[in-house]
């Protein structure tokens, strides 16, 4: 069938929003009408090139949709399912899978493929090539194919241009805090960036019941924002939430410092771990450059105070039991979805909605099919 997406081309150009072929569900798949789609930062990583995946590729990786088809082989998911798509595969029987480490599933290997996990093949194509997909998904699209394995059914009680969002960003940010930072009721959160996925790094340390939660972003607009979302303190730049620390906890300094801002730099990594105290932990969860190898820290405090430094992928989470929590969540009104959505796109609009990422006029923009 003929439908719409938007595809990069080349580095550095913007996406093409235009008609392109898409084969039918091959076994394990399922053919979704997309309903809302987030505008990551990490779609923007491959536009730049920090993150050197394959081109073409039609981008995109929060998404929620309906399902319309369904391949050979799917298991409980059947047409008119409303599904938010993992941005991780989830295989449910890997060691990682066993062992609670679902966001680490070996399914994330094919992740740079951008081709189905099925049959390394591509379902979709244009301009006589066959098209990658971004985390497997490509959701800056009217009709995608996808893996079974991306999929997470839900209830019909959240818009689809909302619920897209718990695809990415809510738990990457959420988890972050909660899950890899392990903060817990008491402690002093900081998050440095206060985009997507900072603002959700915000809700997990006040749902944690964190005594202080400081909020660092250059983009005034940005910090408003986290104090509205329940941080106690906002602040331009990582001198200022140092100092600020530093008088807030009698000098003992955050016990968890999560990382966010849209490009992670070798230096920020330093600035982090002096915000942290004895046994805090800096995690690492936005996307640095591919090429970037240096980082420069004290490496005595990791020694002398027990620092750490932890990498942080979705959260750590495992999707299929933490999309649903975060579903609950929100329902019991102790998150929130809707207020993350500040601005809203056609497809046809993505370009401009990427230009209002960069310049700090979204906090989170939404495509809404
Ligand atoms: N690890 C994962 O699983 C995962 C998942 C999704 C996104 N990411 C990554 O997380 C990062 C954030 O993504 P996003 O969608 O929230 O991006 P975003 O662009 O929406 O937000 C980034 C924020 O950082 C702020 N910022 C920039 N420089 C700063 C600095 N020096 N100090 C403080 N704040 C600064 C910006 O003003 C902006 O508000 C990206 O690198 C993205 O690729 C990682
Ligand atoms: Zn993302
Ligand atoms: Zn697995």
């Amino acid at each position: 069938m003929k439908t719409r997406a938007a595809v990069l081309w080349d580095r550095q150009k913007d996406w093409s929003v235009e008609e392109i072929d898409l084969d039918p569900p091959k076994a394990g798949e399922v053919l979704v009408r997309m309903g809302g789609s987030g505008l990551c930062h990490s779609d923007e990583h491959v536009l730049t090139g920090d993150l050197p995946w394959p081109l073409p590729m039609i981008g995109g990786h929060e998404g929620a949709g309906v399902v319309e088809e369904v391949g050979p082989e799917v298991t409980g998911l059947a047409p008119g399912d409303r599904v938010v798509f993992s941005f991780l595969p989830v295989c449910g029987r890997c060691r990682a899978c066993a062992v609670g480490m679902s966001n680490l599933c070996e399914f994330g290997m094919y992740l740079g493929e951008g081709t189905q996990i099925s049959d390394h093949t591509a379902r979709h194509h244009a301009r006589g090539q066959d098209l990658g997909l971004m985390c497997l998904l490509g959701t800056f699209a009217e009709r995608t194919v996808v893996s079974q394995a991306n999929c997470i059914k839900m209830d019909d009680d959240l818009p689809l241009d909302v619920a897209c969002l718990l695809g990415c960003g809510v738990i990457t940010g959420w988890g972050a805090v909660t899950y890899t930072g392990e903060a817990r009721a008491g402690d002093t959160v900081v998050v440095v960036g206060v985009g997507g996925i900072g603002i959700n790094a915000v809700q997990g340390a006040v749902a944690t019941g964190a005594e202080h939660v400081v909020a660092v972003d250059p983009v005034e607009f940005k910090r408003q924002k986290a104090l509205e979302f329940g941080a106690t303190h906002a602040v331009a730049t990582s001198e200022e939430a140092t100092a600020l620390l530093g008088e807030l906890t009698h000098g003992r300094m955050a016990a968890v410092c999560v990382n966010t801002m849209g490009v992670g730099s070798g230096d920020q990594i330093g600035a982090s771990l002096a915000m942290v105290g004895k046994r805090g932990r800096v995690v690492v969860t936005n996307l640095h450059q591919a090429t970037e190898t240096q980082v420069t820290m004290s490496a005595l405090d990791l020694t002398l105070m027990e620092k750490q430094v932890r990498g942080s992928l979705f959260g750590s989470s495992n999707p299929r039991a933490d999309i649903p929590r975060m579903l609950e969540l929100h329902r019991s009104g102790k998150l929130k979805l809707e207020e993350l959505r500040t601005n809203r796109y056609s497809l046809d609009d993505v370009n401009a909605g990427y230009d209002d990422m960069r310049n700090g006029r979204s906090l989170r923009g939404v495509i809404s099919f």
